[in-house]
């Protein structure tokens, strides 16, 4: 059994996020979509609680994906999923220098971790989870870059955010 992981802030899910999970359980026997902690975005829109579940509504329809949650290292949780392999999407090439740099790290710590990456779909490569939370504080209409699932939630936490700010 080969295991995919797509670890991730999923701050929130987009549907290019989506995208790359969709294409991994195809890959893959089993994909373990993990929510952790980026440490340089210091203000997150979502709680890890709150982000966990969007992403179980948003991938609930695909049999051999689960949702998990940690606030370890990427290499170190990896170990528990025998022969597990991280998935990642690639949009552009500074992307590329981010993630090699993140390969060398978690090489580091657990050698026998491979990361795979898989390009981004043209429709998608401008999108980001912080494009999403920018546009919904200023109100913008969110069709097509996230999930519908999970529209609402991003639409109702931009109200308080825009309360909160004036
Ligand atoms: O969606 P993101 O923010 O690009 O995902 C980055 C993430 C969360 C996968 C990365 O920051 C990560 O692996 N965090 C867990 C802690 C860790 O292992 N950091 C790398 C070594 S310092």
């Amino acid at each position: 059994m080969r295991t995919a992981i797509c670890p991730g802030s999923f701050d929130p899910i987009t549907l290019g996020h989506l995208n790359i999970i969709r294409r991994a359980a195809q890959l893959f026997d089993k994909v373990v979509v993990c929510i952790m902690v980026n440490s340089t975005k210091t203000s997150p829109m979502f709680s890890i609680e709150e982000r966990a579940d969007m992403v179980r509504r948003t991938v609930g329809k695909y049999p051999n994906v689960t949702v998990d949650t940690s606030d370890g290292l990427l290499a170190e949780y990896a170990r528990q999923f025998e022969g597990a392999v991280v998935v990642k999407g690639l949009r552009a090439a500074s992307d590329f220098e981010y993630e090699f740099q993140m390969d060398l790290i978690n090489k580091n710590i657990n050698p026998q971790l491979e990361t795979i990456f898989l390009t981004a779909s043209g429709k998608y490569t401008f999108l980001s989870s912080s494009v999403v939370r920018e546009m919904a504080k200023y109100g913008a209409d969110l069709s097509g870059l996230v999930p519908d699932e999970i529209k609402s939630d991003v639409e109702i936490k931009a109200k308080q955010w825009r309360r909160n700010n004036g």
